[in-house]
């Protein structure tokens, strides 16, 4: 399957969560913001890994026609190894594993070898230290802002410090990767998160649950673009 282009690496990207959308008519409700976002932020949840459970790759197939984003799977799995081929061939343009499940480096030969883009994901209380001999060989780094399991929750501000630890030592490599960021990011959180180093951003509730998700989409760049000038 030919996949989305997640285009160039540090460019600020606007990625609506589909948690928060409307999943009784999910291909419509993330469809309306399609002019003012990038990627379309896919969260998967075994129920294990994470409290909660969402969808699976059917979903994500049923979606793919309706969108032509890059597909951003944030797989909060406890046994994402199994299912990554699965992913793959429902339309996944990237996904991104939990470091705290292991098998990190097995899982990421394995997303290469699906032609998948490659994601790694910390928790808020995963020191860098965990992700930090992965950099290089990954194309994104998800540094979680809130604990994953649901939408809705509050930003916790001292994951700042893991994104500009991040920031550095990706500079100072000369590295090619996204950090992402995911959990509370809205308007206010959005310029802290970029000015940390953060491009990626994952918003759910503070697009879906707002009367205008569409303009709610267009403030979130404009105050994450601001913070960037
Ligand atoms: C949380 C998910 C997030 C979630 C973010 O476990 O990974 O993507 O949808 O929701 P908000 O933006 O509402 O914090
Ligand atoms: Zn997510």
């Amino acid at each position: 399957m030919s996949r989305i282009e997640a285009g160039p690496t540090g460019q600020l990207r606007i990625a609506p969560s589909m948690l928060s959308a409307d999943f009784g008519d999910l291909a419509n409700s993330v469809m309306v913001v399609d002019q003012e976002t990038d990627w379309l932020h896919v969260d998967i949840m075994d129920g294990h890994f994470v409290p909660n459970l969402t969808i699976g790759p059917g979903v994500v197939a049923a979606l793919r026609p309706h969108s032509d984003k890059f597909f951003d799977c944030h797989l909060m799995m406890t046994e994402p190894g199994k299912y990554l081929e699965s992913f793959a061939k429902s339309g996944a343009d990237g996904c991104t594993v939990h470091v705290e499940v292991g098998h990190t480096a097995e899982l990421i030969a394995q997303m290469r070898e699906l032609g998948l883009r490659v994601g790694l994901a910390a928790n808020p209380d995963t020191p860098f230290s965990a992700v930090e001999p992965f950099l290089d060989s990954i194309d994104l780094l998800l540094l979680m802002t809130v604990f994953p399991g649901f939408g809705g929750q509050s930003f916790i501000a001292e994951v700042m410090d893991k994104v500009r630890q991040a920031h550095r030592v990706i500079n100072e490599r000369g590295l090619a990767v996204d950090i992402e960021v995911d959990g509370g990011i809205d308007t206010t959180t959005a310029p802290i998160a970029v000015d940390a180093g953060a491009n990626v951003l994952v918003a759910g509730s503070a697009i879906f649950a707002r009367p205008e998700p569409l303009v709610a989409a267009h403030d979130l760049r404009e105050a994450a673009s601001l913070s960037r000038a």
